[in-house]
């Protein structure tokens, strides 16, 4: 559905769902993508209460075609002329090329960190708040691939509701769900912060502190999910990792690549700013197996997942 000019009055009504006619009762009820031309004055274009409901469009899924400056209904110039129709034709068209272009494909992708527990009321964990992986599976959603994301303990806010989420809690768990997972897929892009070492004997009582000064809590090895994907995967099946590092980044990265069996890996180094658990951006060199790096400034996740995906869809 193209709604062309949406003026500041329909823009405000598609933000807030009040449907007091047929064009907001027929967008109500769409199930399609939704493209909006935002047209008018420019002093309402440029009051923050039209900003703020172009940004709630925004989060809702639907795609801006963007005003530019020019000449306007009043007689006056300035920013709020719609997006020429040439042009509206053009941003529609390719919006459907790279949305089909992952159709028929099916991707596994893990985010988050995982719990390891000690006992009812203890756990090891890790900093990772599932953002890259979740920007990634929705990356490849838009894309219209089946997106299967093993998912570890961090909330679902944001994710696009296509992609089909299994929620785990521990490093063996999340082996599990991949290996049977993988076994379907096209591709996988490995992006969880899985525990490297469980505790060894699992409490099923709180551990009392009682005199003691020290705790020792024995660990054992965890599976590593990715090298185990690298060994299985069948000739037809792309394979990326992530490299987290904090000194020889490239040679560590690419020491994964090789020992892992990886198309590529997404090597982020702890020493960037920018980059890390928990932040909104990130600043990523990716790796191909033929030797090929590719070094990108920092930009917000969102932007990283496009870049990633795009490498990934080459193979594809
Ligand atoms: N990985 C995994 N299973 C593990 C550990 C890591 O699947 N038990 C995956 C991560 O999802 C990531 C890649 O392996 O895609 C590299 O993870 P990283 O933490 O950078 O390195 P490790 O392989 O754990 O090695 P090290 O901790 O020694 O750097």
């Amino acid at each position: 559905m193209i709604i062309a000019p949406a003026t500041s009055n329909t823009i405000s009504k598609m933000a807030t769902g009040r449907c007091d006619n047929l064009l907001i009762a027929t967008y109500l009820s769409a199930n399609c993508p939704i493209f909006f031309a935002p047209a008018m004055d420019l002093d309402m274009y440029k009051h923050p209460s039209t900003s703020n409901n172009i940004s709630k469009l925004i989060e809702f899924g639907h795609i801006e075609l963007p005003a530019s400056a020019g000449e306007l209904a009043s007689g006056l110039v300035g920013m709020g002329r719609m997006c020429e129709p040439e042009d509206i034709f053009e941003l529609v068209s390719n919006h459907f090329e790279v949305s089909n272009a992952l159709t028929g494909k099916t991707i596994l992708v893990n985010a988050g960190p995982t719990h390891e527990k000690i006992d009812p009321v203890r756990f090891i964990g890790n900093h990772s708040t599932g953002k890259m992986g979740k920007a990634i599976a929705n990356t490849l959603a838009d894309r219209g691939a089946n997106v299967e994301l093993v998912l570890g303990p961090v909330d679902t806010h944001g994710l696009s509701p296509k992609i089909n989420v299994t929620k785990i809690t521990s490093a063996q768990e999340m082996y599990e769900a991949c290996q049977t997972i993988f076994k379907n897929c096209d591709a996988g892009i490995l992006a969880a912060a899985v525990a490297d070492f469980t505790p060894t004997n699992y409490s099923n009582k709180k551990i009392k502190k009682g005199q003691n000064d020290n705790l020792q809590l024995s660990m054992t090895r965890t599976p590593d999910v990715l090298a185990s994907l690298g060994k299985s995967k069948k000739e037809h099946q792309v394979l990326a990792g992530f490299a987290l590092e904090t000194h020889d980044e490239i040679n560590h990265a690419q020491k994964k690549l090789d020992k892992k069996n990886l198309d590529f890996i997404v090597l982020n180094s702890m020493n960037d700013v920018g980059a890390g658990f928990a932040k909104d951006t990130n600043k990523i060199t990716i790796i191909e197996k033929n030797g090929k790096k590719h070094t990108f400034d920092t930009k917000s996740k969102k932007e990283v997942s496009v870049d990633i995906v795009n490498l990934l869809q080459n193979y594809l």
